[in-house]
């Protein structure tokens, strides 16, 4: 298996650039946000109580993502490997994934951080807010709390990695395809190691 986490703050190019690189390299996409926002559709329990951190800007426990994790790996046991998207968000949700990924016989092989100005998150988040029904993407003050959440909590999932040396920072502003090529780049790269 080969698994990867593409890592970055909220509108850094992760759903963008995930589904690019699940179609090259055949990876099962996992996104814990689009797993919560069919909770959501659904109305489940889960997705109601969900939503109302998801409004503001703050994350989910932590035992509800992981558990979703845990579900998706159980489901997908025919899979070349994954590809985290928005996940891990914590150190322990970090702690968690790589505890359950040995259960598999596996492991992360690598963390691809896109870096991204936070005035730029900002304006592409506002830009698709106008079109995507993201409610937490219509209000300047969520955004700018989603980011604050990043740089609280989910900035030390690459402090967490980067002690296995398994990091990869990679330039994030610029033409969407030049940033793909980097990403496949550093893939490739660590494929060939
Ligand atoms: P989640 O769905 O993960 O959202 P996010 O991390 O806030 O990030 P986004 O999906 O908004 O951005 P992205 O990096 O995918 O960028 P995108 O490609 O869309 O999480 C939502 C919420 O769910 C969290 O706030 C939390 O409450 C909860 N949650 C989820 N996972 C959790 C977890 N593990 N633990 C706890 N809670 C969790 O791009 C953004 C925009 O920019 C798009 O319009 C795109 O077209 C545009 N764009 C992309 N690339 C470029 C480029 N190169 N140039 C110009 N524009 C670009
Ligand atoms: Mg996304």
């Amino acid at each position: 298996m080969f698994n990867l986490i593409l890592f970055g703050p909220p509108g850094s190019g992760k759903g963008t650039q995930s589904e690019k690189l699940i179609a090259r390299y055949g990876l099962k996409h996992l996104s814990t946000g689009d797993l919560l926002r069919s909770e959501i559709a659904n109305q489940t329990p889960l997705g109601l109580e969900a939503k109302k951190l998801m409004d503001q800007g703050q994350l989910v426990p932590d035992e509800v993502v992981i558990g979703m994790i845990r579900s998706a790996l159980a489901a997908n046991p025919a899979a070349k490997g994954f590809l985290f998207d928005g996940f891990p968000r914590t150190k322990a949700q970090s702690e968690a994934l790589d505890a359950l990924l040995t259960t598999y016989n596996a492991a992360i092989n690598v963390v691809l951080a896109l870096k991204v100005s936070e005035e730029e998150l900002v304006k592409r988040l506002l830009n698709r807010g106008l079109t995507s029904g993201r409610s937490d993407d219509t209000k300047e003050d969520v955004i700018r709390a989603r980011i604050a959440e990043y740089h609280a909590k989910t900035s030390a999932v690459a402090d967490y990695y980067a002690q296995f040396g398994k990091v990869v920072m990679i330039e994030g502003e610029g033409n969407v395809e030049e940033i793909f090529g980097l990403l496949c780049s550093a893939i490739d790269a660590k494929k060939a190691a």
